[in-house]
């Protein structure tokens, strides 16, 4: 390869659920170079998740490092790299020291379902109704907000630091900012709208926090230090790398990771979706310059937020487990070595034997919002075996895929027509044959299928000029896609997915 040395590259941040990883990239939207690295998942009791978040900011460094010395290693300079974008596990809340920089708590992930108590009494308050209007999503344990309050009750640290206005908040995104930029030296403390508008404290419209959200909450806003809402792409607000071997680098573009998806599939236009099957799964549907408000279990979100352009919203289908039921499959039941192995069981079998596993870890989210209910396997007989078990995992994600869609149609009045995938469970070719199975329209896989990370790069290279504008971002990683066309009768699919639907309730209220 002959390496251009006036090539103009991009950096992306993706600090994830499970692993952080940097991917530098060229103009044509093609990674040059790359590290990840996984991190410690802490699960203190049942329905816990938590991240030491000096460790989401030490693993991000030593990708950072990692992927330069990659990138050197090819024949570039670090020199080469214009911007860095930044894109995040989304909701997981941070709280920290506003003085000394230091973290008040281990960081309480999207995953978490602790608050639910907390969650039902929010629930029977005045005003709870009116919430979703304003800021999208509805009352569950999934949005940051009942993240901080239950910290604030229970974590009297965090209590103190509010009381005293030395608490500051924010989502991962916020967090690796103001980290990176050094901390309450620069304090550099934003947040773009695609993490902000997972608070519910944000305004859809407004694009700014709402004070009638905060107050339903019962907390004052002076003593919470909320990162301020900045454009998703833009090149001043976001501060520079303070130190490492990208110094002084200025960080251009952050969006939430589901966000990034979308763009990085190039989802620009009305109508256009994208399901990323990555820890979770997350379908994202662009419905344009105004927000849908979903009458049906759907979420309305900010898709993205572009300096110079009017914002741009989605309809969002959000399913709490998709490559964490393959990991179970492998770290709690021993089932496999490795998520591909997983898929090849799944392959050893022609069906699923009459095995339904509704793989609700955390609850089930979209469309069904059911906080209570709990992973079940049903269906299970003598004749059951390991490849069923695996197959009704990959399965699962489908069906509520299929649910979403379902409900998207009724809130857009309209039906998809083929839908762009990426993210881990992507890679098997059964799994996305099911998908589209039962969704009965087109399945598309791009090649390069790292485009959460390029959609934090193309919001980062657009704010510097390393593209101008989307109608050139329209023409990268457009080679190779593989398609997926329905193949089982129609009858087929719906009987599959009546019995799925009938288990989740069969298990719905079993606690
Ligand atoms: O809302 C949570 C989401 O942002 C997490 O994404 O890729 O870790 O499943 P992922």
């Amino acid at each position: 390869v002959v390496v251009d040395p006036e090539a103009e590259l991009v950096a992306a941040i993706d600090q994830g659920t499970t692993s952080s990883r940097v991917l530098i990239f060229n103009k044509s939207g093609q990674p040059v170079a790359s590290h990840q690295m996984e991190f410690t998942q802490i699960y203190p009791n049942s329905g816990w998740h938590e991240h030491d978040p000096l460790e989401l900011v030490s693993s991000v460094t030593t990708c950072l490092e990692g992927a330069v010395k990659d990138l050197t290693s090819k024949g570039y300079s670090a020199k080469n790299i214009k911007a860095v974008g930044i894109t995040n596990q989304r909701e997981t809340t941070v709280v920290w020291d506003s003085k000394t920089g230091q973290p008040l708590y281990n960081a309480i992930v999207w995953t978490d379902t602790r608050a639910a108590a907390l969650v039902r009494e929010l629930k029977a308050r005045p005003g709870a109704d009116a919430l979703q209007a304003k800021c999208g999503l509805p009352l569950s344990t999934y949005p940051s907000c009942s993240k901080l309050l239950w910290m604030l009750q229970h974590v009297p640290r965090v209590k103190a630091a509010y009381d005293n206005g030395t608490l500051a908040f924010g989502t991962v995104d916020s967090w690796l900012v103001y980290k990176l930029n050094g901390g309450p030296e620069r304090n550099v403390h934003v947040s773009d709208p695609t993490n902000a508008s997972r608070t519910m404290f944000m305004n859809l419209n407004t694009l700014d926090y709402d004070d009638s959200l905060i107050s339903f909450f019962q907390l004052d806003r002076s003593k919470i230090n909320l990162p301020k809402v900045v454009k998703s792409s833009d090149p001043t607000v976001y501060g520079s790398l303070a130190e490492g071997a990208l110094a002084g680098v200025p960080i251009t573009g952050c969006l939430g990771d589901q966000s990034a998806a979308l763009v990085g599939q190039k989802g620009f236009e009305p109508g256009l979706a994208k399901n990323t099957y990555g820890t979770g799964c997350f379908l994202l549907y662009n419905v344009g310059e105004k927000p849908v408000i979903s009458t049906h279990g759907l979420l309305a979100t900010v898709a993205y937020d572009f300096a110079g352009r009017k914002p741009v919203y989605a309809l969002e289908g959000s399913i709490a487990v998709a490559g964490s039921g393959v990991k179970f499959l492998m770290n709690n039941l021993g089932f496999a070595e490795s998520s591909a192995a997983v898929g090849e069981l799944a392959e050893t079998v022609d069906d699923n034997g009459g095995v339904v596993f509704v793989t609700a870890f955390s609850g089930l989210f979209a469309p069904y919002w059911i906080d209570d209910v709990r992973g079940t396997i049903l269906g299970v007989t003598q004749y059951t075996q390991k490849g069923h078990i695996a197959r009704a995992t990959l399965e699962a994600t489908c069906y509520q895929t299929k649910a979403i869609l379902d409900a998207m149609e009724k809130d857009s009045g309209k039906a998809l027509q083929a839908l762009a995938v990426d993210g881990g469970m992507s890679n098997s070719d059964l799994c996305m044959q099911t998908q589209s199975d039962l969704i009965g329209i087109p399945v598309v896989r791009p090649k390069m299928r790292e485009t959460t990370a390029l959609g934090a790069a193309i919001a980062a290279g657009l704010a510097v000029g390393v593209w101008n504008d989307i109608e050139e971002l329209k023409l990268i990683n457009t080679e190779g896609a593989t398609s997926f066309e329905p193949k089982i009768a129609k009858d087929a699919g719906k009987k599959m997915f009546e019995r799925w639907e009938k288990a989740v309730y069969t298990c719905a209220g079993f606690v």
